[in-house]
């Protein structure tokens, strides 16, 4: 008869068995590396003890050398399946789902990218950091969010164009209190933008500012003739516009940007937008509604019923994943509790997107308007002994487990989510840079983007998925994420997050059509999850080649370690 033996590893790491009584006894031991290939879903193990990994465990039974199996409670491998459907598809994701948003707070510009012309120590263009310049590039930047940002709403464009020296100093009120020189302006911005080849997104000031003022912008930067804002461009050294196409009608209207009624916003963006441009989407210009908070779903309807559709570009939204806004917890050495309810905070962004495209797809149903988040990442507790405005945060493979979910949430939402932000790209949040004087390191989200912008206006592949649960303290979250494009060229992407703490997932892919000859992957994973890059240890989490994949056929065995992002490539 066979001897069956379920063994199970507590939180202390230790094995517990229930085999059959006096029959079979295993010595607790505590959890060894090889034991990871045998978890399964129930963080039961199953082994053949002829076959045991370890010498260690000792089997005190008589009869030791007949048996030959164990046969576990449940099966060895998870039961996650991912199906892609590779026909018919015709949604394009949006370059811009992968945009990044750069704000006056902390060291994001100023002691972040932007060093000054007259920087001797740092290389730089035109005063941005050469290196980061050289990142984002890397990353494939599609756009860039700026100035704000609650920072918008007090932001006066005209002080920070012509002569440097002549530009007057302002008091960053929402973030520090500091004084700054308006030395990075409208032309810093806009020509870093050139070089990074990014799309701007220059956000406007409603709360604070004038219709006047925000037009005057849009003539600045775009007019190509003879007008008062042309002149002054040129004036300032600029022959050619600029072309900004994407413009946010002041940000967080609710709250920072003013704290206005959705109904009043909705009137004091039709006013905005009237002298921007005109009465159609004409002009080249994305105009862009300052959107809800999370689960605001009063202030999406208010705004998708009293503003005409060829007034709206583009509703924003924003969601940050935060455990309590006045405990918020470290970015670094958090505990599994921390973890997973800033997973729970991040697979909201589900729901989220779901019922606000669902609000819009009412008034909207041909989806000319698009979904914008425009602000989305983790947010933590500010490193010890940085100051409190600053927004300074580590970033850990939790964070890299926030992109990866997030980002195939919003690949999946291609139809509707065009232009997303993360918040925000150097120093401040989930920052996909750090810098620290000459330094600069690149955070796991860094190299989550990288890895993800395979995806940049491929046609997403739809994917139906089923998946374990994470389970944690009688609570669960759906374990695996995934999403898949197919790219001008004809290679298949498929990407994959297992936000499990603990356990690995063996998920079995399928595509519905398409042969495939190749495949191959890059994974992003470490030791523990509180793992981080460090100025002393900049690359100790860095993308790798994935060697657990397996393909035959049609259909793709995958076996995907916890917390790790995996993009797989075929061909
Ligand atoms: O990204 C930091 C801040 O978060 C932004 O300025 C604001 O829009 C949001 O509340």
């Amino acid at each position: 008869m066979a001897t069956s033996v379920s063994i199970k590893i507590s939180n202390e790491g230790l094995f517990e068995t229930n085999g059959p009584e006096n029959d079979t006894a295993l010595d607790f031991y505590p959890v060894n590396y090889y034991f990871f290939d045998f978890l399964n879903v129930n963080n039961t193990l199953i082994f053949n003890p002829c076959d045991l990994p370890f010498k260690k465990v000792t089997i005190m039974k008589k009869c030791l050398p007949l048996f030959f199996l164990f046969v576990i409670s449940t099966a060895v491998y998870s039961q996650t399946t991912v199906t892609v459907n590779t026909s018919g598809a015709k949604t394009i994701i949006s370059k811009h789902i992968y945009g990044h948003f750069a704000e006056h707070l902390g060291h994001c510009i100023y002691g972040g990218f932007y060093v000054g012309d007259t920087s001797k120590t740092i290389p730089n263009i035109n005063g941005v950091r050469k290196d980061i310049i050289d990142a984002l590039r890397k990353l494939k930047i599609p756009n860039l969010r700026w100035p704000g940002g609650c920072f918008a709403d007090t932001y006066h464009w005209k002080d920070g164009v012509g002569p440097k020296d002549k530009r007057p100093a302002i008091v960053n009120k929402w973030w520090g209190g500091v004084t700054e020189d308006n030395s990075f302006g409208t032309h810093d911005f806009l020509n870093m933008c050139e070089e990074l080849g990014a799309e701007p997104y220059i956000s406007g000031n409603v709360g604070s500012g004038t219709a006047q003022e925000l037009s005057d912008w849009v003539q600045y930067a775009n007019f190509a003739g003879k007008s008062p804002m042309s002149d002054w461009r040129k004036a300032n050294g600029r022959e050619q516009p600029w072309k900004v196409k994407f413009w946010g009608i002041g940000n967080e209207a609710w709250g920072c940007g003013g704290n206005m009624r959705p109904e009043y916003y909705a009137d004091e963006y039709r006013k905005y937008t009237t002298f921007m441009s005109d009465w159609e989407n004409t002009g080249g210009l994305m105009r862009i509604a300052s959107g809800a908070s999370d689960a605001d779903y009063t202030w999406t309807e208010t705004l998708m019923k009293n503003i005409p559709g060829n007034m709206l570009g583009g509703v924003a939204v924003h969601h940050y994943s935060v455990i309590e806004w006045r405990k918020k917890g470290p970015a670094t050495g958090f505990t599994e509790d921390q973890y997973f309810t800033i997973m729970k905070q991040a697979w909201l962004m589900e729901e989220l997107v779901t019922k606000h495209a669902a609000i819009m797809d009412k008034y909207d149903p041909a989806k000319k308007i698009a979904l914008v988040v425009d602000e989305w990442g983790g947010w933590y507790d500010v490193e010890p002994g940085t100051n409190p405005g600053f927004l300074y945060q580590q970033n850990t493979m939790r964070d890299a487990m926030i992109a990866g979910m997030t980002l195939n949430i919003f690949n999946n939402h291609a139809d509707r989510i065009r232009i997303a932000n993360l918040a925000q790209c150097v120093n401040v949040l989930q920052a996909v840079i750090l810098t620290n004087k000459e330094k600069m390191i690149l955070t796991p989200t860094y190299h989550v983007m990288e890895m993800y912008n395979v995806h940049q206006d491929a046609v997403l592949l739809p994917v139906t998925i089923k998946t374990d649960d994470y389970n944690y303290n009688n609570e669960k979250l759906p374990a695996v994420s995934a999403s898949a494009s197919k790219d001008s060229t004809g290679k298949t992407h498929l990407s994959l997050v297992n936000i499990d703490a603990k356990k690995s997932q063996t998920i079995t892919v399928s595509f519905n059509e398409g042969k495939y000859a190749t495949i191959k992957g890059r994974i992003l994973t470490s030791t523990k999850l509180q793992d981080y890059n460090s100025f002393e240890s900049p690359e100790k989490i860095k993308p790798a080649e994935f060697k657990g994949a397996e393909l035959k056929g049609n259909t793709v065995t995958v076996k995907l370690p916890p917390f790790s992002v995996v993009v797989l490539e075929l061909n």
